[in-house]
Order: structure tokens, then C-alpha cells, then sequence
């Protein structure tokens, strides 16, 4: 695995890459999500690329940007395993030198939900995959389903700026007992551990009723939020139901609906959602 540090050296480099490149686009403190998208890029195109950039655009002055976790030797042992080519790790300073000043802000369906929540988020998500894309050029970059809205917003953007990428969503991971895996699940205690699983019950509440024939987003948003109350450790940000791809939210379900859910343990702050009728 070539591990490439600066965008000078990624350009000399990427003119004498042939066939299609397929990228994973991550934080690092990688877990079997991000393993499983290396795994579908790497079986769909020539060359398999990854970048680990923590970028600190997309966090907000009083989230995690700090203390979010790192562990670099490690995530270059995983997708070394994994067969990844080309591996893109800038520093801060190389993604942001002095005088950079431009950003990517897409439009209403960046500012509901996640974007209401944290206010810039998407922008710094927008500005990063936008740069990152330009520089490395990939044919397909592959996304977690975890992540709906990220994917909803990154979507509008290649669409309206014309980039020549396709977006390839592959299904959120789980543990066992159904929460979905997230880097940040390494905050929470052992008894916010044990609550967590709620969020994955709430919504296989909605997908139970929705599939006996509720069509009525008040009744499940109702339902959702519910079974989250009735765990004392859990604090609801939101529960929404809302058109897939616009994310503005339904009164009743004719299509596919995305049920999505933010949720507080303590200061950590979970996200999770599923498809109904995609
Ligand atoms: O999903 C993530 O890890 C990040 O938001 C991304 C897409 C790598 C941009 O920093």
C-alpha cells in the first residue's frame, strides 16, 4: 500500500493509475463498516484508494474534534490487510494552508436534521469530499448507509456540480445486538453500552408497523420516539421521517421513507436510521 502524505505527491502519482479507482473516504479509527466498504471497492474497480483525514471543518467548537479517536499505525495495519492501494493521509495544514478560503455549501437538504443539529457540518463534509474527490479522482466512492444524510448531501452536490464520481451506498454494520458500528460507540460507558441497542429497537418498532400497513409518519415518528423514552439514559435529539432523497419530512408514506433517529448518551450523540419501501 502506497501511502501518500501531500497533494503534490497524489498528483504525480495519479496520472500512472489505469482502470477504474474506487475510493473509501474516511475519519480513520476504522471498524468492519469501513472494512466492508474497502471490500466492495476493491472487488468493483482496479484500484482500491482510501483517505483517513480527521477533518476539523466539520466539526463544530464545542464537538469532539480533540479528543475524536485516532489510531494511525492500526488503520494503515487494516486496510494494508484489506488490499487498499493507495492510501491519501494529509496533514491539517496540507488540506488547509494558510489562505484557504473557499467552501461547498449545498443547499435545503444539508440545513434539516443533522444540519440543524450542527450548524457548518455539512459544509466542512461538502468542502473535504469535494477537494478530496478533485484530487483523487476516483470513478466510484463508496459510502455507509449509517451516514443517510451525509449521502443525501454528498449525492446533490456531485449532481449539481457535474463530478464525474458515482456514489455507491453499502449497508450499515452492526453488532449484534444491533447497534450500528461508529467510531465514536468508544465513548460510551458500560451502562450507556448496554442502553444503546435502543435506538436500532426503536426503529425496528417502525419498520414492524410500517409492514403491518401503518402509512401515517405521525403514528411512527410517535412510536420511535416512545420506545427511546422509555430508556432513562437515552436523550432524543430527533426522530424524523422523511423522503429519501430530499429528507424533508412526510406526513404519509406513498414511497420510500427514511426513518432517522439522534440520540444523547450523556455527551455522546448516536445516529441511526433505516429505509422503508427502498
Ligand atoms: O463519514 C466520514 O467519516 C466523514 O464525514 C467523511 C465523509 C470522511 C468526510 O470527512
Amino acid at each position: 500500500m502506497q501511502v501518500i502524505r501531500t497533494v503534490a505527491e497524489f498528483r504525480r502519482v495519479r496520472p500512472t493509475i489505469s482502470g477504474p479507482v474506487g475510493l473509501v473516504p474516511t475519519m480513520g479509527y476504522l471498524h468492519e463498516g469501513h472494512l466492508s466498504l474497502v471490500r466492495r471497492a476493491r472487488a468493483e474497480n482496479d484500484v482500491c484508494a482510501a483517505w483517513v483525514f480527521v477533518n476539523p471543518a466539520q466539526f463544530g467548537p464545542h464537538e469532539d474534534f480533540e479528543r475524536y479517536p485516532r489510531a494511525e499505525q492500526r488503520d494503515r495495519a487494516l486496510l494494508e490487510g484489506e488490499g487498499v492501494d493507495l492510501l491519501f493521509a494529509p496533514s491539517s495544514d496540507e488540506v488547509y494552508p494558510p489562505g484557504f478560503d473557499t467552501a461547498v455549501e449545498v443547499g435545503a437538504v444539508a440545513q434539516r436534521l443533522e444540519g440543524a443539529a450542527r450548524p457548518g457540518h455539512f459544509r466542512g463534509v461538502a468542502t473535504v469530499v469535494a477537494k478530496f474527490f478533485g484530487i483523487m479522482q476516483p470513478q466510484r466512492a463508496y459510502l455507509g448507509q449509517k451516514d443517510a444524510q451525509q449521502v443525501a448531501v454528498i449525492r446533490r452536490m456531485v449532481a449539481d456540480l457535474n463530478l464525474p464520481v458515482e456514489i455507491v451506498v453499502c449497508p450499515t454494520v452492526r453488532e449484534a445486538d444491533g447497534l450500528a458500528l461508529s467510531s465514536r460507540n468508544v465513548y460510551l460507558t458500560p451502562e450507556q453500552r448496554a442502553a444503546a441497542p435502543a435506538l436500532y429497537r426503536a426503529l425496528g418498532w417502525a419498520r414492524e408497523r410500517w409492514t403491518e400497513g401503518q402509512r401515517d409518519a405521525r403514528v411512527l415518528r410517535a412510536l420511535v420516539q416512545d420506545v427511546l423514552d422509555h430508556e432513562s439514559l437515552a436523550q432524543v435529539d430527533y426522530v424524523s421521517v422523511a423522503d429519501v432523497g430530499t429528507l424533508e419530512e412526510l406526513d404519509r408514506l406513498n414511497g420510500p421513507a427514511l426513518v432517522s433517529l439522534a440520540v444523547r448518551f450523556g455527551s455522546t450523540r448516536l445516529i441511526d436510521n433505516i429505509v422503508l419501501g427502498g
